[in-house]
């Protein structure tokens, strides 16, 4: 900081600080600044909130800058939270006015806030000179130089958008999805959210559960074909899945390799722990012994895959995620308790509303077209109409469409 030109009495008191612009000076580089114009000077209460919270935070985290109609708070690191509940403490404690425009802390808050690109360490947000601590330098670079998603280049997706005709909108479609999906038109479908049978041997209404795995997996590749067609580009189809552990079958890496062998991108996986520890601890014999310990798994997988590309078209009006739901649900593991009223449904393996809620308010508009072709009691409709989505579900059971009808109509708004 510049002092020099002070008094030398006043050297050394941090209200005399002078604000200079373009300061060389060694101490104010290395900061980021965020400047307010507030054409007046600040109060004494004001002044003993800077200095207080200066005293409280390490110098090299933050300082003021004060003169008579201007602050500038240069940023280098800081414990945003614990900023903020001290700040507001020292705004109560000093009886300053809450209103944000008049509440030059509250602005600076606010503009702190705004800054989107920092490093975290030990709990602190580094707002200056973040990329020098990154592993890889140059990352960007050196993607190029990897290639991205090489084993979904050279793909021959059409952009090319065709409407759901309206006799499909807003509908429950009961048939075997392979066949049903093959009336709609390419590239129509936002988004695809399902849960296909894991092939566990439940009793499901009419399909059978438990066959042989190359029938298995040769009808759901099937309908994952169309609807990889039916698929706009830039939309996503999310795959709720469940490996049968005790078979050593990994469904969820055979799904996944299914959709990337047709181009599509892997966006990532989503843990849903469930938290159901009812599962055995050991197999017969191997109990505290290395000869062939059992895995316990609390949790199934969400994998989810791009058409053509990862991101999505759509309009800022119809984003209807909050900030604290983004923040919270980018963090691919999502602690969600399985549903609980099965029974209530009849149906032996619903998805929980929580799981659609999040999978829709993160990866799709409002308005867009959600499609479920194991649609079951049909959880994911109901989620899709009540956020304001369009939806088309489709399942084998006669039975289980009647219980996602009624389940529609039971939406008052
Ligand atoms: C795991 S359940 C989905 C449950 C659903 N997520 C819910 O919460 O209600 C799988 C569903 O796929 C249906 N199904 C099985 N084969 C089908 C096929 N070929 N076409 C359409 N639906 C099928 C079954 O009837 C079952 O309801």
């Amino acid at each position: 900081m510049k002092i020099i030109e002070l008094e030398s009495e006043k050297k050394d008191d941090w209200r005399w600080r002078k604000m200079i612009k373009n300061e060389s000076d060694r101490d104010v580089q290395g900061y980021k600044v965020i400047e307010k114009e507030i054409g007046r000077s600040l109060s004494s209460k004001e002044l003993e909130i800077i200095k207080k919270l200066e005293e409280k935070f390490p110098r090299s985290d933050f300082f003021f800058q004060v003169n008579d109609s201007e602050v500038a708070f240069h940023l280098n690191s800081l414990d945003l939270n614990a900023f903020k509940e001290y700040a507001n403490h020292l705004i109560k404690e000093y009886e300053l006015d809450v209103q944000t425009e008049k509440n030059i802390f509250f602005e600076i808050i606010k503009e702190i806030e705004n800054i989107k690109s920092y490093g975290i360490k030990s709990g602190k947000r580094i707002y200056v000179d973040y990329n020098k601590e990154k592993k890889v330098q140059n990352r960007r670079s050196k993607i190029l130089r990897r290639g991205a998603y090489f084993y979904a280049l050279n793909n021959n997706f059409s952009e090319k958008v065709n409407e759901l005709p309206e006799k499909f909108v807003n509908k429950i479609i009961c048939g075997d999805s392979e066949h049903v999906l093959k009336q709609l038109p390419d590239n129509c479908i936002d988004i695809i959210f399902t849960s296909p049978p894991y092939n566990f041997g439940l009793d499901y209404d009419t399909s059978e559960d438990g066959i042989d795995w190359n029938r298995y997996f040769s009808k759901l590749f099937a309908v994952f074909k169309e609807c990889i067609r039916v698929l706009k580009y830039g939309g996503r189809i999310i795959v709720n899945v469940q490996p049968l552990f005790s078979d050593y079958i990994p469904i969820h890496h055979i799904i996944s390799n299914f959709f990337m062998d047709n181009k599509l991108i892997w966006k990532g996986e989503i843990l849903w722990e469930k938290h159901n520890y009812n599962c055995k601890y050991t197999a017969w014999g191997s109990w505290k012994s290395p000869s062939n310990p059992y895995l316990k798994y609390t949790w199934e997988f969400l994998e989810i895959f791009c058409k053509g590309d990862l991101k999505k078209t759509g309009s800022r009006g119809n984003i209807d995620i909050t900030g604290d739901e983004f923040k919270k649900w980018v963090y691919a593991k999502w602690d969600i308790a399985p549903e609980r009223n099965m029974k209530e449904w009849g149906h032996p393996a619903m998805f929980p509303e929580e799981l659609v809620r999040r999978v829709l308010k993160l990866f799709s508009y409002r308005k867009d077209i959600v499609l479920d072709p194991f649609n079951g009691v049909g959880t994911t409709t109901k989620v899709a109409k009540e956020l304001g989505r369009r939806y088309v579900g489709i399942d084998i059971s006669e039975e289980y469409c009647k219980k996602a009808e009624k389940r529609l109509e039971e939406i008052t708004c």
